[in-house]
């Protein structure tokens, strides 16, 4: 940290994300409401020691008068935020087009979209172009916010391109680049028109994080078989610029859960709950309403178990909190007509007048409500298809102290490589093998269902956003710039 009249300053720290923490709702020509974001990164950063952050990224609103943005801009200052201004065509191409409907489900193992597979292969040069537009448009606000001695920390695979941008503005800059989502096999990543770009652009950075060993160990193959560079234990090598390759798994803020469990509302909450599914075994899912989530299949599943063990049919019911997501995409409105129509299915098959299997929510819940419900849970299931870390299962665990409910995981979320041995892992796919573990679950002796737990919990607890923030920071802090080196040849 540089020092000001002999008193060390904070670390600067700039966080780059397609998405600001906040909801921008604008109240009139120069007036905006903000409501922050608490959760996930917010938090982690929040709790990192002696580091000043600023965040800068789209407030997902369309601004397109000058008037508005100077507003918003001043609104978002207050909160240590710098918007990215997106117009409405640049949205559709670069974020609904090749992030969401290009990236997202390819990073994810599922391809691209089937219906309009080839309407995708065909728009894929101008969404790629609309992309590396964006990813310049981040790299120009941070370039005009960036002092000397900053680091920048860029987030997942909206800003891809980041990196070079970056580097090719200023070389000494610090930059770090994390991946939030799944980094897919080197086999599914050389299907991408635009494979080499990308990797050769992240490889600009100085440090490039992943949650799990084998999402780093999938990076570092592609970069050899596609780019031909060397893969060392410390990351890649390209003529002899080594990028910094390692695995830094996210936790949760876990004692914020705890804390709110204490809150006097919160406790009503959990006895209106009990009392309201007195006599039946709480299932729990909440996810994004998105396609990796494996909702359809998850509920097919307790469709299946409903079916096989008729004894348990009103003795157990599927709180279901499915929160809408992209819903400019396609493929999640197809998505969310999908679910309603399963869930009405086994509703009718199931229900009776006074009570239903399936409790289906298209909303998200407030931080206290989703304690309480986390907290009254018996089993929840967490069942991706893939999924980069997967923090409702963290977030499940940490409200658990008292009930020690059981953790049903999907083997293709990154939680599995921590929680694995707490939680029965599941193939999400296999309908049959999801069923049998929900009867598992809810018919476990409790000390089997203590002795899960605790490992979970410790787990959990111990590893924390803050923890994983600071870890990815000082690693970056360390890293020495390939410029600086030159330099100080
Ligand atoms: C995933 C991504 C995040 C993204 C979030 C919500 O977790 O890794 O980068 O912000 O989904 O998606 P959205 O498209 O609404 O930002």
């Amino acid at each position: 940290c540089r020092a000001s009249e002999g008193k060390p300053m904070k670390q600067r720290l700039l966080v780059v994300a397609n998405r600001l923490p906040v909801s921008a709702v604008r109240r009139g020509e120069d007036s905006w409401s903000l409501d922050i974001s608490a959760g996930g990164l917010v938090s982690a950063l929040l709790g990192v020691r002696d580091v000043d952050a600023k965040w800068i990224g789209w407030a997902g609103v369309n601004v397109p008068d000058e008037v508005g943005q100077r507003a918003l801009t001043k609104a978002l200052a207050e909160k240590r935020c710098i918007p990215v201004f997106l117009d409405e065509e640049i949205v559709h191409q670069y974020y609904n087009g090749y992030c969401n409907n290009i990236l997202w489900p390819l990073f994810h193992y599922l391809g691209l979209p089937q219906e309009d597979r080839l309407a995708t292969t065909r728009s894929f040069q101008s969404q790629f172009d609309a992309y590396k537009r964006a990813n310049q448009m981040f790299a120009d606000v941070v370039n005009e916010h960036y002092e000397e001695g900053d680091v920048v920390w860029c987030h997942d695979y909206h800003l891809m391109f980041l990196p070079k941008c970056l580097k090719d503005f200023n070389g000494k800059m610090k930059v770090g680049w994390f991946l939030h989502t799944p980094f897919p096999s080197s086999e599914i990543h050389r299907t991408l028109p635009s494979r080499s770009e990308l990797l050769k652009s992240v490889l600009a950075a100085d440090l490039v994080g992943f949650h799990t060993y084998d999402y780093a160990r999938h990076f570092v193959s592609a970069c050899t078989r596609i780019l031909g560079l060397e893969g060392t234990p410390e990351g890649v090598e390209d003529q002899g610029k080594l990028t910094r390759v390692a695995a830094f798994p996210i936790g949760i803020d876990s004692d914020r859960f705890k804390r709110a469990l204490e809150l006097p509302a919160v406790k009503v909450h959990i006895n209106e709950l009990t009392q309201r599914f007195a006599g039946r075994k709480v299932m729990l899912g909440v996810d994004r309403l998105d396609m990796i989530k494996g909702i359809p299949q998850k509920i097919l599943a307790f469709e299946k178990f409903l079916e096989e063990n008729p004894e348990w049919r009103d003795k157990v019911v599927l709180l279901q909190i499915a929160v809408p997501t992209r819903t400019d995409v396609p493929e999640y409105q197809k998505l969310t007509s999908q679910v309603h129509e399963i869930v009405g299915r086994i509703n009718g098959r199931f229900g009776t007048l006074t009570a239903v299997p399936i409790h289906h929510l298209d909303r998200s819940l407030d931080f206290h409500a989703l304690c309480a419900l986390y907290a009254v849970t018996d089993v929840a299931l967490v069942t991706s298809l893939r999924d980069g870390m997967n923090l409702v299962s963290y977030e499940f665990v940490a409200c658990q102290g008292a009930k020690k409910g059981v953790l049903i995981l999907s083997e293709f979320a990154g939680a599995a490589q921590s929680l694995g041995a707490g939680a029965l892992l599941v193939n999400p796919w296999n309908v049959t093998e999801v069923a049998k573990s929900i009867g598992y679950a809810l018919n476990m002796p409790s000390d089997e269902r203590e002795k899960r737990h605790r490992h979970n919990y410790a787990h959990v607890t111990t590893h924390t956003a803050q923890d994983w923030a600071e870890t990815f920071v000082s690693e970056l802090n360390d890293t020495v710039v390939e410029a600086q080196l030159r330099t100080r040849q």
